[in-house]
């Protein structure tokens, strides 16, 4: 059995920043391994940054043939769902910006003969663990313990060990949610926004966000993602880095169908009316074995 990048597990950090990077059109698969080679080994670095490395599906299928998974599959062709897939994406997590920022210049600097940066978004824990909006955001998420089996791709199968991520940059709009009355905000997300419990059965709107992504498969068992989004932004444009993790990354994929009513029920998400994805990715996030044999 591979071992999980250990950052997609790690608590307690409040300062992120997600790193997309491009390829240069010109580099060759051995000159992208050599660039690779220094974060084969991704965990802790000097600082207590955690750091994670994801591929998108098609770079993961070019450098690992033997190492993809069945799963492996392209962000999907959604109306309002942008798909701006990049080459690599590079998670970092730690407890203060002062050292991401290091940590972010010396991984880009390792991959500058191969590849530029294409987006970069800093994120913080805000509160006590709230989306902007105040809701409180994680709370059902899976335990680490529970996590495990939630991400990970079983022993046995090609990529095991490795997991799947998702990751999208959300824009809310801020002003006219706040705008509602609380009692109407709580039906859009489907809790309560002071204490974080959940809204009795005849009082939670179908379109509430959380009757929309809670699925269930055929034996009547949730079907659970591991998410660890967070905050970002500035005064004029902030909202919600969307990531979560799952050993098949259809998880995701249904549960945007049910968000932007394109599932077949009718109906969409209310959480949609007030903030937009602005990308969209999925990625391979491979075992630590996997990196290593991939790398050298
Ligand atoms: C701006 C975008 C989003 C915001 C602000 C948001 C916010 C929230 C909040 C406040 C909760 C309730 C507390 C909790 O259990 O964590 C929640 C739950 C959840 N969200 Fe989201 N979410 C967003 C996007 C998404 C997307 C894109 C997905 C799936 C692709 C998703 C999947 C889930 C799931 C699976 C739950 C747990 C439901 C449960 O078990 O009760 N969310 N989200």
């Amino acid at each position: 059995m591979g071992t999980p990048q250990p950052g997609i597990f790690a608590q307690g950090t409040r300062s992120h920043r997600h790193l997309e990077f491009v390829l240069h059109a010109d580099r060759a698969p051995s000159a992208v391994l050599a660039a690779l080679a220094p974060l084969r080994q991704p965990s802790v670095a000097a600082g207590g940054v955690n750091i994670v490395i994801g591929f998108s599906p098609a770079l993961w299928r070019e450098l690992a043939p033997t190492a993809a998974p069945a799963h492996l599959s392209e962000f999907p062709d959604l109306d309002g769902v942008p798909s701006t897939e990049h080459d690599l994406w590079v998670w970092l997590h730690g407890s203060g910006d002062d050292d991401l920022f290091d940590v972010a210049r010396t991984v880009a600097a390792h991959l500058r003969p191969v590849a530029s940066v294409a987006s970069e978004v800093a994120g913080f824990v805000y509160h006590d663990s709230r989306d902007l909006t105040g809701f409180v955001d994680g709370t059902e998420n899976p335990s680490v313990e529970e996590a495990f089996g939630v991400v990970v791709v079983p022993a046995g199968q090609p990529g095991a060990g490795g997991t799947f991520a998702i990751t999208q940059r959300w824009v809310h709009d801020l002003d006219r949610f706040h705008l509602l009355p609380v009692t109407e905000q709580e039906g859009i997300i489907g809790r309560t926004k002071a204490d974080d419990r959940e809204l009795d059965d005849h009082l939670k709107p179908p379109t509430a966000h959380i009757s929309r992504v809670v699925l269930h498969d055929a034996e009547g068992d949730e079907i659970e993602i591991y998410r660890r989004s967070v905050p970002y932004g500035t005064v004029n444009e902030h909202g919600l880095v969307f990531v979560a993790f799952s050993a098949d990354p259809q998880r995701f994929t249904a549960m945007l169908e049910r968000m932007f009513g394109v599932s077949g029920d009718g109906l969409r998400d209310r959480l949609t009316e007030f903030t937009q994805p602005v990308t969209g990715a999925y990625w391979f996030v491979p075992s630590l074995e996997a990196l290593g044999d991939a790398l050298g």
